[in-house]
């Protein structure tokens, strides 16, 4: 079995890499800018030559669609013609962005296609520490700001979707989706708290309007994509998003990993 992981470099591609490696499984890591490595393989989702290419001998996908875009059906769907046949566990996530018909599309084909799963990840632990401006908010201005008000997420390690994703791609049964989260829901003033107490310095959640937030990230970021980040905090404020699901221990046979024990290994 040889599994392409299309975000190979990536906060779940990489420690996906890792397990099915300690599984035996060869691997074929996809990235735009890969290392010289005969497990390394160029790819982007701008280029389908190198999609044909990646795929040749390859029997598994994990997909990461391209980031940060309200329709990945453009180029996702070529891909899934190209890689017909093959079993595809995809990465979607817990709640959908409105006025978003092409990833509420990307989601339902794939899980219809059979012996293929969705991942529904909520939102990754990662965010506080990684690139990402909640991480960045905090290591600047000891600050983060959203519109989430006290509403609760069910924050999970990347590490842990890439469990289920090693399952879902090695196992006779596969689901057509799994709802992921880690193992309580917290609220960014909550988890601000936590870091606080770990780290040592000062950490605050700074609320603002919906409305505020929207107008902000449109200074940044294309309009749609702006507009749909800042409805997911509104989703988020009205509590669409607390909640926790056990399906990391029923698929992994262990408990998914606390916040807690995640901000103390990466920042603590
Ligand atoms: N962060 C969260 O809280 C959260 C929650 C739920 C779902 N998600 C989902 O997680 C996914 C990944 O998010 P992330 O931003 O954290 O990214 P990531 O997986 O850490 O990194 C993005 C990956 O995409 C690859 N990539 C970027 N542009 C590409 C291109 N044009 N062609 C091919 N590969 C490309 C990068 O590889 P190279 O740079 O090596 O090419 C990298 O490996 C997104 O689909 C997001 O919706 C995130």
């Amino acid at each position: 079995m040889t599994v392409l992981i299309t975000g190979g470099t990536g906060k779940t591609g990489r420690p996906l890499a890792t397990v099915l490696r300690e599984r035996g499984i060869a691997v074929r890591i996809a990235s735009r800018h890969p290392a010289d490595d005969p497990d390394h393989v160029r790819f982007d989702w701008a280029d389908p030559d190198s999609q044909r290419r990646a795929l040749d001998g390859v029997d598994r996908v994990y997909l990461v669609p391209p980031v940060g875009v309200t329709d990945p059906m453009p180029q996702v769907g070529p891909f899934l013609a190209a890689a017909a046949g093959r079993r595809i566990v995809a990465l979607g996530s817990s709640a959908m962005l409105p006025n978003a018909p092409g990833l509420a599309e990307y989601r339902a084909r794939i899980a219809s296609m059979p012996g293929c799963a969705v991942l529904r990840p909520t939102w990754f632990m990662q965010n506080f520490t990684g690139r990402h401006p909640v991480a960045d908010g905090i290591r600047e201005r000891g600050e983060i700001v959203t519109a989430t008000g006290s509403g609760r997420l069910g924050w999970i390690d990347a590490a842990d979707i890439a469990a289920v994703a090693a399952h879902a791609l090695t196992s006779d049964e596969v689901a057509d989706e799994y709802l992921l989260t880690g193992p309580e829901a917290l609220s960014y003033g909550e988890a601000a708290a936590i870091i606080s107490e770990i780290t040592g310095r000062p950490v605050r959640h700074r609320d603002m309007t919906v409305g505020e937030l929207a107008r902000r990230l449109s200074a940044e970021l294309p309009a749609d994509f702006a507009a749909g980040l800042a409805a997911m905090d509104e989703h988020i404020r009205e509590g669409g998003e607390d909640r926790t699901t056990s399906t990391v221990q029923d698929v992994t046979g262990r408990p998914p990993r606390s916040f807690r024990d995640f901000i103390r290994a990466e920042l603590g």
